[in-house]
């Protein structure tokens, strides 16, 4: 049995592997699922409003008595609000997404609460660190939803070699080769979206998720660049017509207004060409839906097997 990881303890978890917050599919069905079977689930509070988080976190300690995280993305119109369901709800992990969490630490660590911002740079994982992250998610251009601009296995071991505190690897793993392929970089553990997005539990619409197991390796492009906020999501008239404003150097109040609304109608309504299908480049790889706990299972027993196998690299004299 592989153990000794550095980021189970402070977690309160079995296993080395998160699920990553996602708006509107982070919610308790999903994250008690993960929790429940060892991980980490993390409710994804996206643009919800707080009553919305509020419901979601009492729904997930009526589900399981693990811990469990809770997501916050910096663009969110509702961030202070949430950020005070968080402590009043006594949350004892929370991530962030989509930008400097920076002037939030302080607080958030006075209420005891630890926290695990998901960064694309060396910098700003050096500075959050600084500033009291326990654990840090660096998170690669591979991955689905808001990216930053390195990969995954240029951006992890430079992270890694630049912080004492443990490291989750995020972005373009859904399987236990990505599981050893992050430890061998020097992380710490897994966090994974697209992944659990094809899991019995999650609420996704069966159409966004039959869309995932039919996707091949080059099936999803980043949009948004000129906002400033680039999103991958699955190629669909939604990304096509979104491009082909950006080519014509449309002003980001049309792109914003194009954008609005659409990862709801996508992933929930099941609108597969007019709505967003965030998703990472890793849904190629993804080709059943699966019960959470057979997805954790199957991805500890595969990376334990293929770290023995790599022993056969190893010279015999
Ligand atoms: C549908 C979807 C919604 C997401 N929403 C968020 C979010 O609200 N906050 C956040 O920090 N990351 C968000 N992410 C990123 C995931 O938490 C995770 O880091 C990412 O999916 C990992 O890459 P992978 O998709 O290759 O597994 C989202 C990803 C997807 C696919």
């Amino acid at each position: 049995m592989l153990n000794n990881f550095a980021v189970c303890d402070p977690l309160g978890i079995d296993y080395p592997i998160v699920q990553g917050g996602m708006a509107w599919l982070g919610t308790a069905e999903l994250v008690s699922a993960v929790s429940e079977a060892g991980g980490l689930g993390t409710i994804g509070s996206g643009d919800a409003p707080p009553d919305w988080l509020r419901q979601q976190i009492r729904q997930t300690r009526e589900r399981t008595n693990r811990p469990f995280a809770v997501n916050i993305m910096m663009m969110s119109p509702f961030l202070a609000d949430n950020l005070k369901i968080v402590v009043e709800e006594e949350v004892k992990i929370v991530a962030f997404g989509g930008g400097n969490p920076g002037v939030y630490l302080a607080g958030l660590k006075e209420a005891g609460i630890k926290v695990m911002p998901v960064v694309s740079s060396v910098a700003l994982a050096r500075r959050l660190e600084r500033l009291g992250a326990d654990v840090v998610i660096a998170e690669g251009m591979e991955s689905g939803g808001h990216v930053g601009e390195t990969t995954t296995m240029a951006l992890v071991p430079q992270v890694a070699s630049s912080l004492k505190v443990p490291v989750i690897a995020a972005g373009g793993i859904a399987d236990g080769r990505g599981l050893a392929a992050a430890l061998a970089l020097g992380a710490q553990g897994i966090q994974m979206g697209t992944r659990f997005i094809c899991s019995e539990e999650c609420i996704a619409h069966p159409r966004f998720k039959e869309q995932i197991l039919q996707a091949h390796d080059r099936a999803t492009v980043v949009t948004g660049e000129s906002t400033g906020h680039p999103v991958r999501c699955l190629q669909n008239k939604l990304t096509y017509k979104f491009t082909e404003l950006e080519k014509r150097g449309a002003p980001t109040s049309e792109l914003e207004e194009l954008g609005r609304g659409k990862l709801s109608l996508g992933v929930m309504q099941g609108n597969i060409e007019e709505g967003s299908l965030m998703a990472g480049q890793i849904a190629g790889l993804i080709k059943e839906i699966k019960p959470v706990k057979t997805i954790i299972d199957d991805i500890m027993a595969e990376a334990e097997q293929i770290i023995d196998a790599l022993n056969v690299y190893k010279s015999k004299g």
